[in-house]
């Protein structure tokens, strides 16, 4: 069982960036984001949950446009985030949620198990290696038959990330598909968004 007060939602004052700059403009992000793009889709893969089921949001940053919709179907969420400012905001916004500011490369929270594990925005922020990293945590924080929905471009690309004017970088398809393949996981479906952003939907297989 997960407890809400056991978690400590702000990081100590030794708090090392490991946002990949979106620490930096956090309080402008909080300020502009009012869009709803990827509400759908997420929306979408939650029809599977079930009420009390948990999901992860990994890169939760204030809580995506489809937060309020995930709790309002009775899903029960943990998020991690690594800007610090936009973990209070999220904890603001939504009191009963478990979150912590912390890197996904370094998540005590994957030695936990969930039914679901989400993250929207953020792989491409890693690098080659620490992409490959994350992707083996949710695959084996996930339950047998878990789903792990996350966005990246189905191409191997690179790119100025419009809002930080950090490098992001896309592994493409192929080997997202090879890197989760190898912990049990099978691509069921892909979507993409009215904002042009790419979605893998993978799904853990029940072990023989
Ligand atoms: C594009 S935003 C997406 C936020 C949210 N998922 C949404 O859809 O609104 C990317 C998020 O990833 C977070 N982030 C960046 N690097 C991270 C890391 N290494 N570990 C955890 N979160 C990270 C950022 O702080 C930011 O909140």
């Amino acid at each position: 069982m997960l407890v809400n007060k056991e978690i400590e939602v702000l990081p100590s004052s030794d708090y090392e960036d490991f946002s990949n700059g979106w620490e930096a403009i956090a309080s402008k992000f909080i300020s502009i984001a009012t869009w709803e793009i990827g509400a759908a889709t997420v929306q979408d893969w939650s029809k599977s949950l079930q009420p009390g089921q948990i999901v992860l949001d990994v890169g939760c940053g204030f809580g995506g446009p489809y937060t309020k919709a995930l709790i309002n179907k009775g899903i029960k969420i943990c998020g991690i985030d690594a800007s610090k400012t936009l973990i209070q905001e999220y904890q603001n916004r939504f009191p009963d949620v478990i979150v912590k500011c912390e890197a996904a490369e370094h998540s005590p929270f994957f030695g936990r198990e969930f039914d679901g594990i989400l993250s929207v925005g953020l792989i491409f922020l890693l690098s080659h290696d620490d992409q490959i990293l994350v992707l083996q945590k949710m695959a084996n924080a996930l339950k047998e038959g878990g789903k792990l929905l996350f966005s990246s471009p189905y191409q191997i690309c690179d790119w100025d990330d419009l809002s930080t004017g950090r490098k992001s970088i896309s592994l493409g398809k192929e080997m997202y598909v090879s890197v989760l393949q190898k912990h049990g996981l099978i691509l069921i479906d892909e979507d993409t968004d009215e904002g042009e952003n790419h979605y893998f939907n993978f799904q853990k297989m029940d072990a023989l």
